[in-house]
């Protein structure tokens, strides 16, 4: 009896494990399969970048699975105001700073450096500054004599406040205007249309103060720097083309802020040849009349036709579901005869006109799409916009702070990363939230956002996609110099170890 028993039992044991073994392979094969299907699986790495990416792969899986095991204590699950300086000290971090990163597609010029850089601005000669009653708000002018505008108290030359008063306690109530970073955002940003209200309010504020003509071009000049020291090789900035002014009395229209753009751009690359310079996506308020829309378009043509190389395209900015559906603008936005570059779907609003504004979009034919937050609602437009091969300028952080998700593992860029969907990293206003101005989106989509298995291919293909899919005439030489660079990065890491 005994024996019998036993030679079953083991028969069976021996059949569990046959059964076991053949699930484990499927398992294995369809992980494996699945992960052929991510963002970068195409790329082969050298022998070079694969012992980089045992280096990288080992710092991404200790922090991810410290993570695992310890959420309350993890970065990422934070919001990205309490942890954006902490991650600067980490090795990943720093490689990612020093990683080629492609080009930047999706950034607003006056949203682009930081309130210190902003601050050091309101240290310029000529400028006044009036506080509201309350010092809840201010206002900024350039001037030779006291401004004869608007004012609630009384305009004062920031150099005599400075003279008269505590210059460091006066710097640290200005700075607070220049910036949506505070201690406590989740009590003060209770839901996105009060975000958006302090956004819309620092453009407007700061506005004064950025298109006094000198200004304008040194922060232009200084933006394109920062990203060259970011390790960003090209730029296409979008611009609301603000009419600029000067000490003389001078107004500029926007033409002729476009055209000091292009003069600005030549001058940087003369003096960082190494850089491959930026062109103009322009960019004005999607809340409008169809009369003033018309205008945009004449204003856009002009300056393609004075300017065809510099002028990548036209788009429409702010809250979108504030805004003009693009189906309003229908006729004249097709007829226009410009390269669309179009946000659409920057909203969490399923099944509205802002959602469905992503339809228009691809059926304008949009080159890219600005955000495209909720296109992985839309399965049949992200077949579309795959086949059409129309980029997505996905931009994590400014999804957060303007409170469109809060747990960054919940982005639906995880999704399009994915099903390698054509995305593109970006950054969008990184200054108002003080982010490096390309870095720590890389850093919050490939530690946060992609899976545990996402490596060295995937942020080469992301860089490689800002690349392709970006407006600059001679992509191979953008390409070529890219690849020149990247062993170098690969060089660099390999001495780390
Ligand atoms: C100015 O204010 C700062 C901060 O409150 C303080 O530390 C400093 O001593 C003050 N300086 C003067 C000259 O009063
Ligand atoms: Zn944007």
């Amino acid at each position: 009896m005994w024996p019998l028993t036993i030679i079953l039992l083991t028969n069976i044991l021996l059949a569990m494990s046959q059964i076991h073994k053949i699930v484990l392979k499927e398992r294995e094969t369809l992980i494996e399969r699945e992960l052929k299907m991510m963002v970068g699986y195409s790329i082969e790495l050298s022998a070079t970048e694969l012992v980089a990416n045992e280096i990288i792969m080992d710092l991404k899986r200790k922090e991810i699975d410290y993570g695992f095991w310890n959420p309350k204590y993890y970065h990422l699950l934070k919001h990205f105001f309490e942890y954006k300086e902490l991650v600067k000290d980490t090795k990943l971090y720093k490689i990612l700073k020093s990683m080629p990163k492609g080009a930047v597609l999706h950034g607003h010029d006056t949203g682009m450096l930081g309130p210190d850089y902003v601050l050091e601005l309101t240290y310029c000669d000529d400028l006044w500054i009036c506080f509201k009653e309350d010092q809840s708000d201010v206002n900024f002018v350039f001037a030779k004599h006291r401004p004869t505008g608007w004012c609630a108290t009384k305009w004062e030359r920031a150099m005599d406040i400075r003279r008269t008063t505590n210059a460091t306690e006066f710097d640290a109530k200005l700075r607070k205007f220049f910036t949506l970073v505070v201690v406590n955002p989740q009590e003060v940003y209770t839901d996105l249309d009060t975000v958006w209200d302090y956004f819309m309010k620092y453009f407007i504020r700061t506005g004064p103060l950025f298109t006094y003509k000198p200004v304008w071009e040194k922060y232009y000049y200084d933006t394109l720097f920062a990203l060259r020291e970011d390790n960003v090789m090209y730029f296409e900035i979008r611009t609301v083309l603000p009419p600029l002014y000067d000490l003389e009395g001078n107004i500029y229209n926007s033409v002729d802020t476009a055209k000091s753009y292009k003069r600005v751009t030549e001058k940087f690359k003369k003096d960082y040849p190494d850089f491959f310079g930026a062109k103009l996506i322009y960019a004005p308020v999607r809340s409008v009349a169809r009369e003033t829309l018309k205008n945009y378009i004449k204003v856009a043509k002009e300056i393609h036709k004075l300017m065809p190389d510099f002028l990548a395209g036209f788009d429409l900015v702010s809250q979108e579901d504030l805004g003009k559906p693009l189906k309003e603008f229908y006729p004249d936005l097709a007829k226009s005869g410009l390269n669309l570059y179009f946000h659409a779907g920057e909203t969490n609003w399923y099944g509205t006109s802002t959602d469905e504004n992503l339809f228009d979009a691809v059926l304008l034919g949009t080159k890219r799409i600005g955000h495209a937050f909720a296109l992985v609602k839309h399965p049949l437009l992200m077949k579309e916009v795959k086949k059409r091969k129309i980029a997505l300028e996905v931009n994590v952080i400014s999804n957060v702070v303007l409170k469109l998700v809060d747990d960054v593992r919940n982005h639906p860029l995880a999704t399009y990363l994915s099903q390698n969907m054509p995305v593109v990293l970006s950054s969008d206003d990184p200054g108002v939230w003080e982010a490096e101005i390309l870095t720590h989106d890389f850093y919050v989509a490939f530690m946060g956002v992609s899976s545990r298995h996402a490596d060295l291919k995937m942020l080469k293909q992301l860089a490689l996609n800002s690349l392709y899919y970006s407006s600059y005439g001679e992509k191979h030489k953008l390409v070529r110099e890219f690849q020149i660079r990247w062993m170098k990065f690969i060089g660099s890491i390999l001495k780390m170890k």
